[in-house]
């Protein structure tokens, strides 16, 4: 049985402060019922996590902490980065790897996002692996090579048992911040490929592994994704910044 996983990607907005009203707000929103049923995922900038983390433990909220990213280093000389040691001294449980807005304005290539990945593993945090086609590469028919080599890619040479309980999300890049989704049909069909992509290379682990959907979420259209059996939440970028809508995203099916 997987639980399902919605998170919010806050990307570069909010301040530490913004963030505080952001996660009181949001721990309002939500009862035990919802935190039973979902694990609700808040993903502030680096500059945020603190505040956020001090509220969640003093007010004792069930809301979990992402990271948006980090280095793969442990520490030295690479100005400006965060490392995955950092961030779990933060109390931080997820971290985004390889969002296609990395891939794309930071350079990002697959094999940062696999040393990513295994850092992030390393220190016990969970990934959230980003994979996605862009539209040309939909129009040309090669969104399964595309999102299965990303997989793969991302995924190289990390055991069975770790992959069990990653994440991945599935982020057609034409549909992020768009306002256009992806069907939630076709959604489903790259889904259960990702999923069958897990259990070529690791077996079992495509049982437990949890696969999200993202692109365009609102409370509007979560409900279609969710009905699918093999869609186990979603990344959520825009409607995640107000704590109204995120709620409304998070308690779908009321
Ligand atoms: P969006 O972003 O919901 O604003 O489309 C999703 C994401 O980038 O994770």
């Amino acid at each position: 049985m997987r639980k399902d996983l919605i998170a919010g990607n806050w990307k570069m907005n909010a301040t530490h402060l913004d963030a505080i009203q952001m996660v009181q707000k949001l721990s309002y929103r939500l009862d035990v019922a919802d935190h039973d049923r979902v694990d609700v995922v808040v993903c502030p900038p680096f500059t945020a996590l603190r505040s956020a983390q001090t509220v969640i433990e003093a007010d004792h909220l069930r809301l979990i902490l992402g990271a948006q990213d980090c280095h793969y280093e442990e520490s030295g000389a690479y100005t400006g980065e965060i490392s995955p040691g950092m961030l779990a001294k933060l109390s931080v449980s997820y971290v985004i790897v390889g969002h296609s807005e990395r891939r794309q304005i930071c350079g990002e290539q697959d094999s940062d996002v696999n040393r990513k990945v295994k850092a992030v593993i390393a220190h016990d945090m969970t990934p959230i692996l980003c994979v996605g086609e862009t539209e040309a590469e939909r129009d040309e028919g090669h969104t399964a090579d595309r999102v299965a080599s990303q997989v793969r890619l991302g995924l190289a040479g990390v055991a069975a048992a770790p992959v069990a309980s990653i994440v991945v999300a599935y982020e057609p890049i034409w549909a992020i911040g768009t306002g256009r989704t992806a069907d939630p049909d076709d959604a489903a069909e790259v889904i259960s490929l990702i999923r069958t992509t897990i259990g070529e290379h690791w077996g079992d682990a495509a049982n437990t592994i949890r696969i999200l959907y993202g692109g365009s979420v609102n409370p509007g259209n979560i409900a279609s994704f969710m009905a699918k059996p093999d869609i186990d939440g979603a990344l959520v970028g825009g409607a995640s910044l107000d704590p109204d809508t995120f709620a409304s995203v998070v308690r779908y099916w009321m």
